[in-house]
C-alpha cells in the first residue's frame, strides 16, 4: 500500500520461523503489480520488512528465488541478501503410461 496515495501497489507476505535460539522471517512472496514496478516499491517494502522482522526479534530474513529471475535477484542483492543454497534439477524424458 502506498500510504501517500492510498493505492494498493502489490503485496509481501511471510511468517516468523521460530528455531529456538533464532527467529527468522521467511518471505513467502513479494509482488509489485506491473504498472507500479521499477518505482522503488520493492526496495521500500523490504526496508519496512526489516524493521518489522527486527521488532519481532528476528535476526535474519530468508527467501527463495528462481535462478532465472534476475530482476528479483538484483533487488534482493541490493537489499543485502546473499545466496546460501542452490537447488538444482535435471529433466528426464519419460514416456507417459496409459
Ligand atoms: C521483483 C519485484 C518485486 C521488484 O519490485 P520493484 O518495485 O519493481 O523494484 P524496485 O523498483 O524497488 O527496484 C529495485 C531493484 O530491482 C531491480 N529491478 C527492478 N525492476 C527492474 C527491471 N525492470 N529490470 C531489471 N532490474 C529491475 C533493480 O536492481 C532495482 O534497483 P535500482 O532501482 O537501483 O536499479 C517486481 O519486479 C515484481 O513484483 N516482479 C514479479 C513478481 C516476482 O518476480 N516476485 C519475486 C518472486 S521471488
Amino acid at each position: 500500500m502506498d500510504s501517500a496515495t492510498n493505492t494498493n501497489v502489490g503485496f509481501i507476505w511471510g511468517s516468523v520461523l521460530d528455531e529456538g535460539v533464532h527467529q527468522t522471517f521467511c518471505i513467502n512472496h513479494i509482488m509489485v503489480f506491473d504498472e507500479f514496478q521499477n518505482k522503488g516499491y520493492g526496495k521500500a517494502s523490504l526496508s519496512e520488512l526489516d524493521k518489522f522482522a527486527e521488532s519481532k526479534g528476528c535476526d535474519g530474513l530468508w527467501l527463495s528465488v528462481w535462478v532465472k529471475n534476475s530482476t528479483a535477484k538484483s533487488l534482493y542483492e541490493k537489499m543485502g541478501f546473499e545466496g546460501t543454497y542452490l537447488w538444482m534439477q535435471k529433466k528426464l524424458k519419460v514416456e507417459k503410461k496409459g
